[in-house]
């Protein structure tokens, strides 16, 4: 299910030098768009794409410009539950109600854990190489997930029939909807490309030793943020490591002080080329 964003929120954002309440030109249309339960309110060239609407007036990043002609699926959003390319569809024609909903409502919490599941089957089951048509399979993905628990190969290659992955990474992406559908359905997954496993039911354990905790500047920060989570998961798998967290910059670590010394955790980040000030 989405993540329950505040569908009664208004965010107004005032776009063009219209006054509130001005005559709008024939050319143009005010509209409130619905995207991922928040209304924003908006003046709109009758020519401008939701995709230019999103990230030239709203700022939301929420999908990836591709072919801009409805060739490649990369910008795919779902409109009322449908994948609709929001390079082509027009803002204009979607202020009466419309529910759009982006990759970015997805998730419900920070780190790998705490994506959705068909976010997280993408990670990990390797469904990318550059990333730009990810987006859009995910969102043709979860209407066809919302619609059928358990899709066939072939009901999987017709949902994404209208997405191009030019880094013909199309086995990851059966491979992901597999895994995703699985733990949707509430069965244990385990990952191709990491050897972690979801038990979908299971509550997360609290802690239950007090442990010394200490942030670190890295020597050589991470280039992106994404790089982060994989090297946390690979600490945290250490013994006597009980939590982690940080940034591209410092990682916040809590260790066992009846296993390990602040030292022999410096060692450790070191060792797995990560050392620390
Ligand atoms: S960018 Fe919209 S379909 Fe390619
Ligand atoms: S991962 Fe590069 S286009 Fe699909």
């Amino acid at each position: 299910m989405l993540s329950p964003a505040p569908a009664t929120t208004a965010t107004t954002t005032g776009t063009t030098a219209l006054t509130a309440g001005a005559a709008v030109p024939a050319t143009m249309r005010r509209v409130s768009l619905k995207i991922d339960g928040l209304s924003h309110d908006v003046v709109v060239d009758n020519r401008e794409s939701l995709w230019e609407t999103m990230n030239f007036q709203l700022g939301l990043a929420n999908s990836n410009l591709g072919c801009d002609r409805a060739q490649c699926g990369a910008c795919a959003v779902l409109v009322d539950g449908k994948p609709m390319n929001s390079c082509t569809i027009l803002s204009s024609r979607l202020g009466r109600g419309q529910k759009i909903t982006t990759v970015a409502s997805l998730a419900t919490g920070p780190g790998v854990e705490g994506l959705h599941p068909i976010q997280r089957a993408f990670w990990l089951d390797g469904g990318f190489q550059c990333g730009i048509c990810t987006k859009g399979f995910i969102m043709s993905t979860y209407a066809l997930l919302t619609a059928i628990p358990k899709p066939t190969h072939g009901q999987i290659a017709d949902a994404v029939s209208g997405n191009i992955c030019r880094c013909g990474e199309y086995a990851g992406v059966f491979r992901a909807v597999d895994t995703a559908a699985a733990e949707m359905r509430g069965e244990k997954v385990t990952y191709v490309s990491k050897p972690i496993v979801v038990e979908a039911a299971a509550p997360a354990a609290a802690p239950t030793v007090t442990g010394t905790s200490k942030q670190f500047d890295f020597v050589n920060p991470f280039s992106t943020i994404e790089e982060f989570d994989p090297f946390a998961q690979q600490l945290k798998a250490q013994a006597g490591i009980l939590d982690v967290s940080g940034s591209q910059g410092t990682i916040t670590v809590k260790w066992d002080p009846s296993k390990l010394t602040e030292a022999q955790v410096r060692a450790l980040l070191a060792s797995m080329g990560r050392a620390v000030k």
